[in-house]
């Protein structure tokens, strides 16, 4: 079974089939790829399947539940984490205090312990504390916990929010463009950052980039988007190697 399955996905703005006829299936563990020309609908794609909008058309299911249409809150509590090609994070926070955040939807406590700073609540943000500062060992960013993060190097600034991330406990991670803003060099560090995190984590992946390099490094299985449809799919190798893929690409020359 795939931990992923989305059948017919449609999603019309106005007159624009934005996303036509979708579909996916993401066996739990893999590292997929999403292709495509600006404006191919790749994000359309992420907002439907992680509530930010709902589809015209067709289903998701994740773990077999059918989640079509649910709203990002409840579809983030059942295991799905993405990160925003508009880089979210919050400039002005440090980066521990923006992770602290992704971790606030597994928090018990409630308004009044936060407010009286009971023991049970300073228990919990030890724990949390902990927890965050795992995760910023793990994607090397640890030595800026105490920064604000608006003030950090474009690159670090994509790994806080792929930690935010994390700390929702995740079980499929949809990264958008994630190199987005980095130097070859940061892309190349990501490439490695995410193989490392997929194991630690035991996450399955979907990525959409727009750097070949990462999609090769990285994607057992590509899907090319254009104008809402796929119009290839396959390994690295294939989709690259195909001549409407080509065509696209290069528009037609
Ligand atoms: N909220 C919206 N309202 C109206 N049109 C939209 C909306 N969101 C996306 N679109 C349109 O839908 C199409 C697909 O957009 P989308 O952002 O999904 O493309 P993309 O593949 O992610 O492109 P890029 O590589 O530039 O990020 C585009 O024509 C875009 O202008
Ligand atoms: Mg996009």
């Amino acid at each position: 079974m795939s931990l992923l399955e989305v059948r017919g996905l449609t999603k019309r703005f106005g007159g624009l089939l934005a996303v036509d006829d979708y579909r996916l299936d993401l066996p739990k563990g893999e590292i997929y790829g999403l292709i495509g020309p600006n404006g191919a609908g790749k994000t359309t794609v992420f907002n439907l399947i992680t509530g930010y909008i709902r589809p015209d058309g067709g289903s998701v299911r994740f773990e077999g539940r059918d989640i079509t249409g649910l709203p990002p809150n409840r579809v983030s509590e059942l295991g799905i984490a993405r990160t925003f090609q508009n880089l979210r994070i919050f400039r002005r926070l440090t980066v521990m205090e923006n992770l602290l955040i992704g971790r606030h939807k597994s928090y018990s406590y409630s308004l009044l312990d936060t407010v009286f700073m009971n023991s049970r609540y300073a228990g919990e943000e030890m724990d949390g504390e902990r927890e965050v500062r795992e995760v910023m060992r793990e994607l090397g960013i640890h030595e800026y916990a105490d920064r604000l993060a608006g003030e950090l190097p474009y690159g670090i600034q994509r790994l806080v929010e792929i930690g935010r991330s994390l700390l929702t406990k995740p079980k499929l991670l949809m990264l958008d463009e994630p190199t987005a803003g980095m130097n070859p060099k940061e892309a190349e560090e990501l490439i490695s950052k995410v193989r490392e995190i997929k194991e630690s984590f035991d996450l399955t992946v979907l990525i959409v980039e727009h750097r070949m390099k990462v999609i090769q490094g990285l994607c057992n299985w590509v899907q090319v988007l254009d104008h809402g449809r796929i119009i290839a799919e396959g390994t690295y190798d294939e989709v690259v190697s195909n001549p409407k893929v080509i065509e696209v690409y290069l528009g037609g020359t």
